[in-house]
This record gives C-alpha cells, structure tokens and sequence, in this order.
C-alpha cells in the first residue's frame, strides 16, 4: 500500500472511533483558584484513557463536572451524545446509571454490610434493573468478579484497604455500566494490591466491553492499562499520546510526570 493510502486510510479509523465523553474547553474556578483552564479531551468507545495530573491540579473536580456534581462555569459536555447542562434531574440520573464512578478512596457506606453497599445503588437506579425480587444472584456476580464472594456479610470495617477498593468495584459493576470512571484507583494501596486492583480492571473492560476514564498520578498503573494518555497540567489538556510517546518526551513538564 502506498503511504499516503496508509495513512489516510489510519485517519478514517479514527474518525470511525465513536466518543462515549466529550470534554470541550471546560473552565471552573473556585475564588482566585483557576483550576480547569480550558481542558478538552475525548474517551472513545471500548477504550482506556488515563488522564495524569499532579495532585491538586484539577483531576477530580474534572471528572465531578463530568458527572454533575460540579457545576463548571463554562465548557461543553457529553456523555454517551446528551449533553449534561441540557439533562433534567430524571434523565441525568438515569444517565448516570450507566457510569458507574469508582471515587477517590472507596467511599463505601460503614454501616451498611458489604451486601447492602451492594444493593444501594440497584434501589437508586430501579428503573434500569427493573423489578427484582431477589438482588443475592446480582450481588453474588458483582462480587465474584472481584473476587470476594466470601465477603458479602462482612462490614467494610472487616475488610482490608484493597478489599474495600475492590468492594466499591463491585458496586460500581452492578448496574452494568457503560462507561467507568475512575478516580485514582490505586492510591494509598501497596504495589501488589495496586497490581490486583489494575488486572480487575483490565478483566471488567475485557468482560463487559465497557471504556474507561482512568484518573492516576501512579505512572505504573498509566503504563500497564493506558491506549491513550492526557497530561493535565496548569488546567489544560497539555499533550496527549500513547505512555511509550509521553515517557520519551523531552519536554520538562511531561517528564516531570515520569521521573521517579
Ligand atoms: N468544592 C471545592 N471548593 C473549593 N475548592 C475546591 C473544591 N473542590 C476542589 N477544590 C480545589 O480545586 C483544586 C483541584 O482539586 P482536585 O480535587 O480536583 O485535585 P486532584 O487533581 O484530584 O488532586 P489529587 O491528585 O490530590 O486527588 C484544589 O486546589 C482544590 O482545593
Ligand atoms: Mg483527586
């Protein structure tokens, strides 16, 4: 094949890609506090996009806009084709149920059993589920994806920091959903426990086909589950790129991210 045939024929595939989240020139301030400046980056259908930022510079506040629980000053926004300031509070939440959000830290409720963390969401989101009698079979897969069956009647205060963290992955899988964002998903776990927690990702994304917004500063968990990485940096979406891409670059503010 000529070049040029090559290429543009990498270019149609690309424009076939389909966009599950658009994020356009999104701006929000809190006071004199400039945190988004202007960030843009789309999450294509069925892939994982790591999005790498240092601590304070923006990460969850992006992904809260994204979700409505933060309002932004200014920015286009869409999730699945709906774009979000558009959505009434009906429509918004049953959206939501097909983006399950695994929040910084596990932020499962401590006095509900692991059982009930797991059937919270399914009451929230009945109109999606539909009437089910009997949520033990849901909870039970949810949980055997993660690999914690066993734990279903335990409190979350029985339970290790990366059970937790798996725990909340399973209540994040319950309905389903179709797109998974997540919000540091290894932070505060030891190295092994954050390589589980990686491959159950890797294994959710393989088994439900879902895609994923990942939000990391740990450049390990970007390296093994990233197609495509965006640096976030003073607001901006400053560059974006395959980890092979952004780890050879010589510019300071990207190897800053990788230097340990
Ligand atoms: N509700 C809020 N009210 C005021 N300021 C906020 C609020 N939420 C976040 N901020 C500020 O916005 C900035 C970005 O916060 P954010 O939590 O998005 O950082 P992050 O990139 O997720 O950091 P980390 O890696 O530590 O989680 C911080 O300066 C924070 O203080
Ligand atoms: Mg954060």
């Amino acid at each position: 094949m000529e070049k040029q045939d090559y290429i543009s024929e990498q270019i149609d595939s690309l424009d076939q890609r389909e966009p599950v989240i658009e994020i356009r020139d999104l701006h929000k301030s809190f006071g004199d506090n400039h945190v988004l400046n202007g960030f843009s980056m789309t999450l294509y259908k069925g892939e994982n996009l790591v999005v790498m930022g240092k601590s304070g510079s923006g990460k969850s506040v992006m992904i809260k806009c994204l979700v409505g629980l933060i309002q932004p000053d200014s920015g286009f926004l869409s999730v699945m084709g709906k774009e979000i300031k558009t959505l009434d509070r009906k429509t918004l939440d049953a959206l939501r149920s097909d983006i399950g959000f695994l929040f910084q830290g596990s932020a499962l409720y401590d006095s509900m059993t692991v059982r009930e963390n797991l059937e919270f969401p399914m009451r929230r989101h009945k109109e999606k589920l539909g009437n089910i009698r009997d949520t033990t079979p849901l909870v039970l897969e949810a949980l055997e994806n993660v690999g914690l069956a066993h734990t279903v009647d335990l409190m979350p205060s029985e339970l290790s920091g990366g059970m937790k963290r798996r725990v909340a992955l399973a209540r994040t899988l319950i309905l389903k959903p179709k797109i998974i964002l997540y919000d540091e998903p290894t932070s505060g776990l030891d190295p092994i426990t954050s390589k589980e927690i990686i491959q159950l990702m890797g294994r959710v994304q393989k088994k439900y086909g879902t895609s994923s917004l990942i939000i990391t500063h740990d450049v390990d968990c970007a390296r093994v589950i990233s197609e495509r990485m965006v640096l976030l940096v003073e607001g901006k979406n400053y560059i974006e790129g395959s980890y092979t891409e952004l780890s050879k670059s010589t510019d300071p503010k990207v190897e800053a991210f990788f230097k340990k």
